[in-house]
C-alpha cells in the first residue's frame, strides 16, 4: 500500500503518512469517541486508530463487499465495518464525534446527499476529515503524465470525479450548507521512484484504470519514456503525489438547509 509508507508534509508539519495526517485530527479524550472511516476500503487507517487506544469506538464503511472482507480479515473484532453506501447509512443521528475519508469522497457520487448523511450522523460541531487528491504528481513527472494520459484519453478522463470537486471553490460549494470553519491544506508526499516504479504505481490510480485494457501496455511504454527524460543522475525522478487535507466541523443542525 504505497500511501501507507510515504512520510507527508503539510506546511511546516510533518506526519508518517497522509493517513496519520487524519488521525492527528482526533483530540485525546478520557470518554469514549466515535470515530467512522468512510470508504474505509481494506481499513488502513482503522489500524492505525485502533493503535490510538481502546477509547475510540470505530466504524469503518465502504460500499464494496470486497474491501469490506478484506479489512474483516486484518482488523480486531471490536471495529465495526458496514458495508453500505456513504449516501444512505444506517448510522443514526448525531452518534459520531469525527468523520474520516482517506482518498475516496472525490471518487463517490452524489456528494451533496454524502454531505448530508455525513452532516445527519455527526454530533452538532463533529469534526469531519479528510485526504482528497490535489494534483496526480509532483514536479516536472505531471506535466509529463498530463500529456500522455491526455493523448489517449481525450475528454473523456476527468469524468469520474464531479465537476465541483476539481476546485477549492467547488469544494466549498459543496460543504458550505453543512459544515464550518472549513479549512484545506496542501499535503504532498515526495517520493524519488525508478520510471518504472512510477510506472507501476499509476497503474493502480482512478485514471489508469478508466482506460481500455487493450492500451494499458502503449500507455505504459509511453509514460515510462516520458519519465526517463526526467531523471537525475542515481536514475530516479524527484516527484511525488499531491494530496489535499480538508478539516471541517459539522454546523447544528439549523445551518444545515
Ligand atoms: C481509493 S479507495 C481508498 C480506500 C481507503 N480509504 C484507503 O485510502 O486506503 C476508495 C474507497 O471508497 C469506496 N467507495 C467509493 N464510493 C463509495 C460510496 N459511495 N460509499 C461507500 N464507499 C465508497 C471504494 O469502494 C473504495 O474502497
Amino acid at each position: 500500500m504505497l500511501f501507507a509508507t510515504l512520510p507527508a508534509h503539510m506546511g511546516g508539519r510533518d506526519f508518517a503518512s497522509s493517513y496519520a495526517s487524519l488521525v492527528d485530527l482526533i483530540a485525546p479524550s478520557n470518554t469514549s469517541v466515535h470515530v467512522v472511516d468512510l470508504g474505509c476500503g481494506s481499513g488502513h487507517l482503522l489500524q492505525l486508530l485502533h493503535e490510538q487506544g481502546a477509547h475510540l469506538r470505530l466504524t469503518g464503511v465502504d460500499f464494496s463487499i470486497a474491501e469490506i472482507a478484506v479489512a474483516r480479515g486484518s482488523l480486531p473484532t471490536d471495529v465495526r465495518l458496514l458495508a453500505e453506501p456513504a449516501q444512505s447509512m444506517s448510522i443514526p443521528d448525531q452518534d459520531v464525534d469525527c468523520v474520516l475519508s482517506h482518498l475516496a469522497l472525490m471518487v463517490m457520487h452524489d456528494l451533496p446527499q454524502v454531505f448530508a448523511e455525513i452532516h445527519r450522523i455527526l454530533k452538532p460541531g463533529g469534526r469531519l476529515g479528510a485526504v482528497i487528491g490535489r494534483r496526480m504528481l509532483l514536479g516536472e513527472a505531471h506535466l509529463a503524465y498530463r500529456e500522455v494520459i491526455g493523448r489517449h484519453a481525450g475528454s473523456g478522463l476527468t469524468a469520474l470525479a464531479a465537476e465541483e470537486t476539481r476546485s477549492l471553490d467547488g469544494w466549498r460549494m459543496l460543504l458550505d450548507p453543512f459544515f464550518e470553519s472549513v479549512q484545506f491544506d496542501d499535503l504532498d508526499l515526495p517520493w524519488r521512484p525508478t520510471p518504472s516504479e512510477l510506472c507501476e504505481a499509476l497503474r493502480y490510480t482512478y485514471d489508469i484504470d478508466r482506460l481500455p485494457v487493450a492500451s494499458l501496455p502503449q500507455i505504459m511504454a509511453e509514460l515510462d519514456e516520458a519519465f526517463a527524460g526526467l531523471v537525475d543522475g542515481e536514475g530516479r525522478l524527484t516527484t511525488g503525489w499531491g494530496l489535499r487535507r480538508i478539516a471541517a466541523r459539522s454546523r447544528n443542525a439549523s445551518g444545515a438547509s
